[in-house]
């Protein structure tokens, strides 16, 4: 279990987690959605000791991650497939090295086992044969499956995915959807998805919970959620736009230096 409680994180003046609780239980697909810049990527960060708490905690199977020691910290991540935003993948290396690494990382397999693993993490995706190309000749939907099987070479307990399908047109999102499905049936995985892309989410988990100024704003079931009665989550399902986001938009903007048209209150 991924046990997320009363979580906030700022970065400077800006608050980004403001009372995040969440909890994910074994075998289950969580799925969280939320608007972009809304702190999804960052929450998640938090489970693998990428970023620490200011206050509130995450605890993995009852280990608080912040309290970890370097080589408890190791044991937590070994446990954990991370399939991040952008598939990552070092463009000098093969696919095979690429799906290896993590494996190589921990230097108690014997190259044998790890050719093994990469070879099985590669047919779970459906790469099967590729090994020895290089990714610059991958399109982007081949290049985030290499990144699947990266992380799915690890065996892992939990699995962590920041938006695996944006960017990807339709059809190759759809297999990106299926791929995962199929990850947890062949590993059963505990999984958390975080996406803006409903279909996905729809198609791809058993709970969604909502991410909205700071903290969950609803979490449900799939079908509960479909059915919201809160306009928030209702608004953002729909594909509106946040009506609370023109003060959002002007800190971005202000952030990256772009300057926003009509960015009314
Ligand atoms: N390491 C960081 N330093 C400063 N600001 C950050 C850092 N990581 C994220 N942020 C800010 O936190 C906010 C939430 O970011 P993020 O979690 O990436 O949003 P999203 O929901 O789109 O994944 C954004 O405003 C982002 O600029
Ligand atoms: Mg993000």
């Amino acid at each position: 279990m991924i046990l997320f409680e009363d979580l906030h994180k700022a970065f400077g003046p800006k608050r980004v987690l403001d009372g995040f609780t969440l909890a994910v239980r074994d075998g289950e697909t969580m799925v969280v959605i939320g608007y972009s810049g809304t702190g999804k990527s960052v929450a998640i960060k938090h489970v693998v000791g990428l970023l620490e708490p200011d206050a509130g905690r995450v605890a993995v199977d009852g280990q608080v991650v912040s309290e970890l020691d370097r080589a408890q910290l190791t044991g937590l991540r070994s446990r954990i497939g991370f399939v991040f935003q952008f598939a990552a993948l070092f463009d000098s290396m093969t696919i095979f090295d690429n799906v290896a690494f993590g494996l190589r990382r921990r230097r108690d397999l014997a190259e044998s086992e790890i050719e093994d693993r990469v070879r099985e993490a590669l047919a779970l995706v459906d790469l099967a044969g590729t090994e020895a190309g290089m990714p610059s000749e991958l399109s982007g939907g081949m290049r985030k499956r290499v990144g699947l099987a990266r992380a799915i070479a690890v065996r892992p307990t939990y699995m962590l995915y920041d938006e695996p399908t944006t960017g990807l047109d339709p059809v190759t999102s759809a297999v990106i959807d299926e791929l995962m499905i199929r990850t947890r049936e062949a590993l059963g995985v505990t999984s958390i998805v975080i996406t803006h892309d409903m279909r996905s989410a729809y198609s791809v988990g058993d709970r969604i919970a909502m991410l909205y100024q700071g903290r969950i704003r609803q979490v449900g079931t799939v079908a509960e959620i479909r059915d919201t009665a809160d306009p928030v989550v209702k608004s953002f399902i729909e594909g509106r736009p946040d009506r609370s986001a023109s003060e959002a938009a002007t800190t971005l903007s202000a952030e990256e230096g772009i300057a926003v048209e009509g960015a009314q209150g």
